[in-house]
């Protein structure tokens, strides 16, 4: 099966049950954070595109801080979620990000939680980033995480199970080629693999440029008890994930 359509599967598996399997994310606490950073960055608040977003748990506190939103996803699960969330208000769609439309020239494009590392096919990061890129206002910026090697140890190691109760269980699968797996499975779904490739930050960047965009920071973030650090360097072995930003290279 070609990753896309697996990834479709995956998540519309998962739909259901993805708000209380990841109830631990604090959207408002990462954004409180990540947010002046950005802005530090140039990021000027407008009009927000949220790529791969979900279940729209990132829309209700940008809404809450005046952004308009419009979202996509792969995933019509994820979406009909994020729907029944945001009834009026945001423009939905189902867009794979490696061949977004032209959906308007937004001050922000992003993608978060991880949604690159599911790009594992040799040239999707290029043509994501392109086409996302081209949905950038002339100043507009894109921000996406990617997840680090400490994540992809701790997380996708073959002898890795997190039994989370009625809700399910998170099971490693290891690695190879630097792309790792996982399963999801709960009472009543289908159980879902989840697919996902390291992505270095050299590798980042260089497709960054390949696709006309300038890398502008890539910003370490880890827990540490029950808030996030960011900062200004990144380290694999350090952080659960690396912020990239980025904006339209001067022509
Ligand atoms: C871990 S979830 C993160 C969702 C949301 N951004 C959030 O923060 O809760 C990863 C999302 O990426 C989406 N995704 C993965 N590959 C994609 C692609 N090629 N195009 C669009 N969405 C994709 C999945 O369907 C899923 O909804």
């Amino acid at each position: 099966m070609a990753q896309g359509e697996a990834v479709r599967a995956a998540y519309d598996a998962v739909a259901g049950i993805y708000d209380e399997f990841t109830g631990n994310n604090n959207y408002e606490l990462w954004f409180g954070e990540l947010l002046p950073k950005l802005e530090e960055l140039g990021l000027r608040q407008g009009a927000l595109l949220d790529v791969a977003c979900g279940t729209g748990k990132g829309i209700g506190p940008m809404l809450d801080r005046g952004w308009t939103v419009t979202a996509c996803d792969i995933s019509p699960g994820m979406i009909e979620q994020a729907q029944e969330k945001f009834p009026e208000g945001v423009k939905f769609d189902v867009y794979d990000m490696v061949e977004l439309p032209h959906l308007g020239d937004f001050d922000l494009v992003w993608a978060l939680n991880d949604p690159v590392n599911y790009l594992v096919d040799d040239g999707d990061l290029e043509r994501a980033f392109a086409s996302m890129g081209a949905n950038l206002a002339p100043e507009g910026l894109l921000v996406f995480d990617c997840n680090t090697m400490k994540i992809f140890r701790e997380a996708f190691g073959a002898d890795v199970e997190d039994k989370r109760g009625d809700l399910g269980t998170w099971r490693g699968l290891g690695g190879f080629d630097d792309i790792y797996g996982a399963e999801i499975s709960s009472e009543g779904i289908e159980t879902s693999v989840h697919r996902e490739r390291h992505w270095p930050v050299d590798v980042v960047r260089a497709a960054l440029i390949a696709a006309g965009l300038e890398p502008l920071a890539a910003i370490g973030q880890r827990e540490e008890g029950a808030g996030l650090v960011l900062s200004p360097d990144c380290d694999e072995d350090r952080d659960h994930k690396i912020i990239h930003v980025a904006k339209r290279a001067a022509a």
